[in-house]
């Protein structure tokens, strides 16, 4: 059987996995628990007007309190594999110095019952949680933190790599990097484009320091990055709706791809930047930290961008995700899109896997998220027939397949989220889960599409 026919695993049988992905500040909770420290979340969402609805990640999925029960879920849902992030500030309270060890056993907890259960770990070591007292001393935009990272990561690997194996460092730095430090829509709310350039720069070199480290401590680690590439579609044909596409790539792809697989930076993306940075946080040497040899690379897709030049100068422009590049807007082009409002576009997973493969000559790579927000109704039985996210998966699930027909090395497809969980500025209101969370009461669910999800992967596991 070819691996296109409906039934096969998307990927090599041997080698391909399916899972579900969470990321601790969405899910955990539990923040003054283990000597953890604040995050720039907490802070963030503790300020007015920042979170849709005043909400605050304290408590989200409470997933702290109720790890053990939820890894018994994932298990009775034949879940093969479990992608989850680790808190910095719950391993290290301020970013640096003493290590919490009654944080490490949380995730070293979490980790047994996941291998008790023949769930497969992938760790995370950044998904967007930066100790506060980091972002005190700068965040981001020092240089500092990135070695502060290459510490923490050699922390948690002493931790937990005898036991996981599959590492990603660093997930979707282009969103910690502008939407946290350009646009202010993300923690930690800064409107300073220049800023949010050193990051991204800083976010890769923290990147490579921790590939250092985790191949220092674990043996035969496999070490991926967390990447969020988004297909550009130019929606306008002028010669500034195309500049505007060319800009917009250059930030959301080429900059991170390059990087990481090519120890570069593009020339029309720095030119871009210089508008708003003298570039000087970049040093010699740094480009060959950042990109060290990986094992993999990880995708995350939920659509493409569709992008034209903004008409009609404002007096006061919106503060700009693409830093250098105040005047490039995005629109929503005509179709479906998920009660979020994102465009539903499966065959833009198809093409952001074949691009990066074409383009460049990647390691094996994983979707490691893929999903969508629908508000679930529940059922008057307390089902929850969800079936636009089914639709949905099953129509991106499909489009993996088509990139591997088309010869693409696709390891893994992670489903983004196993919970309803607190999803950044937009707090409670979008579902992603396949497990729905009742907040008052913190009970889950499964929804419809998780009993789809277990369906499809015992199919392709022979009914194992
Ligand atoms: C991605 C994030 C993830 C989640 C989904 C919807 O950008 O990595 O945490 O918020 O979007």
């Amino acid at each position: 059987m070819s691996a296109d026919e409906p039934g096969q695993p998307p990927g090599p049988p041997d080698r391909f996995v399916w899972g579900l992905a969470t990321s601790a500040a969405q899910i955990e909770g539990g923040i003054d628990r283990d000597g953890r420290g604040p995050s720039i979340w907490d802070s963030f969402a503790g300020h007015a007007g920042r979170v849709r609805g005043g909400h605050h990640p304290g408590t989200a999925a409470d997933h702290r309190a109720r790890m053990v029960a939820d890894v018994a879920l994932l298990a009775e849902l034949k879940v093969p594999a479990y992608r989850f992030s680790i808190a910095w500030p719950r391993v290290q309270a301020l970013g640096r110095g003493r290590v919490n060890e009654e944080g490490l056993d949380f995730y070293r907890r979490l980790v047994e019952e996941l291998l008790a259960h023949d769930i497969e770990p992938f760790a995370t070591l950044y998904h967007w949680d930066l100790p506060q007292a980091l972002e005190d001393d700068g965040g981001w935009p020092e240089r500092d933190t990135a070695s502060r990272f290459g510490d923490y990561a050699a922390i948690a690997a002493a931790a937990l790599g005898d036991r996981v194996r599959h590492w990603s460092t660093v997930n979707e730095p282009w969103c910690a990097s502008m939407l946290g430090y350009a646009a202010g829509l993300h923690a930690p709310g800064r409107n300073d484009p220049g800023a949010a350039v050193a990051a991204a720069h800083h976010l890769l070199l923290g990147h490579g320091l921790a590939v250092d480290a985790l191949r220092a401590e674990i043996p035969d680690p496999e070490v991926a990055i967390t990447l969020n590439p988004y297909p550009i579609v130019p929606a306008g044909d002028s010669d500034a709706d195309r500049d505007a596409a060319r800009r917009v790539d250059g930030v959301a792809n080429r900059l991170w791809y390059d990087a990481v697989l090519q120890g570069r930076y593009p020339d029309d993306v720095l030119a871009d930047f210089s508008a708003v940075s003298d570039l000087e946080h970049i040093r010699d040497g740094d480009l060959s930290q950042i990109s060290r040899p990986l094992d993999a690379l990880g995708l995350n897709y939920y659509r493409r961008h569709h992008v034209r030049h903004r008409r009609g100068a404002s007096a006061q422009p919106p503060a700009s995700q693409w830093p250098g590049s105040p005047d490039v807007e995005l629109v929503r082009p005509v179709g479906p899109v998920t009660d979020g409002g994102w465009a539903v576009e499966p065959d833009g997973l198809t093409e952001a896997l074949l691009a990066v493969s074409e383009a460049y000559d990647p390691p094996p790579l994983y979707v490691h998220e893929a999903g969508a927000a629908y508000d679930d109704d529940v059922g008057p039985d307390g089902t929850i027939d969800d079936r636009a996210r089914i639709a949905w998966l099953e129509g991106h699930v499909e489009a993996a397949r088509a990139a591997v027909a088309a010869g693409v090395d696709l390891r893994g497809f992670f489903v983004w989220s196993y919970l309803d969980n607190f999803e950044w500025a937009e707090g409670y209101a979008h579902r992603f889960g396949v497990v729905h969370v009742d907040f008052r009461t913190l009970v889950r669910t499964p929804k419809a599409s998780a009993h789809w999800l277990r369906t499809l992967v015992q199919g392709d596991l022979g009914g194992r």
